[in-house]
C-alpha cells in the first residue's frame, strides 16, 4: 500500500515555531520579527509565476494597511536568494510594485516543513499557498492553505486579521460574512444573574446564546 509522507501541521492555538532565515532584506529570527506585532507568515509555490505574482504585489500594494494594523508581512519559497531578489526587481521594473517585506529563500525547505506548507500530494517540491496569522503573543491564531491553482483573497485576509484584532481586543465572537463595521457576537452568560442581565438587555437577540451588539456599546 503506498503511503503519503507526513510533515508537521501547526495548529490554531499553537506557539509558532522559532527559526532563523535568510531574506531578501536579511538575516532573520523570526521571534524577534513576532515581537510585539502581529505577523502575517505566508508562502507561495515558486517565483516569477503567474498566480504568485498576482498574490504577492497584491500583499505588496496592502503594505500600509498592514502597518497601520501593526502587522509585519513575511513571505517565503522553495526558491534561492538569488531567485527572489530578481523576481522582486523584475516586479517593480515591469509593474511599479515593490514588495518591500521580508521574502524567506527556504532552499533547503526547513520553514516550509515547520509549518506544513510543503503538501506531497500538490507538490514535493513547492510549497503550497498558506497563510499563518500570529499574534503579537507568538500563538498561532488562523490558518488558511490554498493549492498551486487559486490564488488568495486580499480581501479575506485583512478581513480575518480585523476579525481577530477585534476579538482580542473586545473578547467577542464574529458571525457569518463579519466585515468591520458590523454588529458583533457578544459572550454567552455563563451565571444565572448574567441570563437575567441579557434578557432584559437591548441587544438584537434570537435567543440569550445569540445576542448581536454594535461595537462602540463593548465594553
Ligand atoms: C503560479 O503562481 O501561477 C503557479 C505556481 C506554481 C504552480 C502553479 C501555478
Amino acid at each position: 500500500m503506498e503511503t503519503t509522507q507526513s510533515f508537521q501541521m501547526p495548529r490554531i492555538g499553537d506557539m509558532a515555531p522559532d527559526f532563523d532565515a535568510l531574506t531578501t532584506t536579511g538575516k532573520l529570527k523570526f521571534s524577534e520579527y513576532c515581537k510585539d506585532s502581529w505577523v502575517i507568515l505566508f508562502s507561495h509555490p515558486a517565483d516569477f509565476t503567474p498566480v504568485c505574482t498576482t498574490e504577492l504585489t497584491g500583499f505588496a500594494n496592502e503594505q500600509d494597511y498592514f502597518t497601520k494594523k501593526n502587522t509585519k508581512l513575511l513571505g517565503l519559497s522553495i526558491d534561492s536568494i538569488h531567485s527572489h531578489i530578481a523576481w522582486v526587481n523584475n516586479v517593480r521594473e515591469k509593474t511599479g510594485v515593490y514588495m518591500r517585506f521580508p521574502i524567506i529563500a527556504d532552499i533547503d525547505m526547513k520553514v516550509a516543513k515547520l509549518y506544513g506548507m510543503l503538501q506531497p500530494g500538490e507538490s514535493e517540491t513547492a510549497a503550497v499557498r498558506a497563510v499563518f496569522i500570529i499574534d503579537p503573543k507568538g500563538m498561532i491564531r488562523l490558518v488558511m492553505y490554498y493549492p498551486m491553482n487559486v490564488g488568495r483573497n486580499m480581501e479575506e485576509i485583512k478581513r480575518t486579521l480585523e476579525a481577530l484584532q477585534t476579538s482580542a481586543k473586545h473578547s467577542v465572537s464574529m458571525p457569518l460574512n463579519w466585515v468591520p463595521g458590523d454588529k458583533v457576537i457578544a459572550p454567552a452568560p455563563k451565571t444565572l444573574e448574567a441570563l437575567d442581565e441579557r434578557l432584559a438587555s437591548k441587544l438584537e437577540m434570537v435567543d440569550f446564546y445569540l445576542a448581536k451588539k454594535a461595537l462602540e456599546n463593548v465594553n
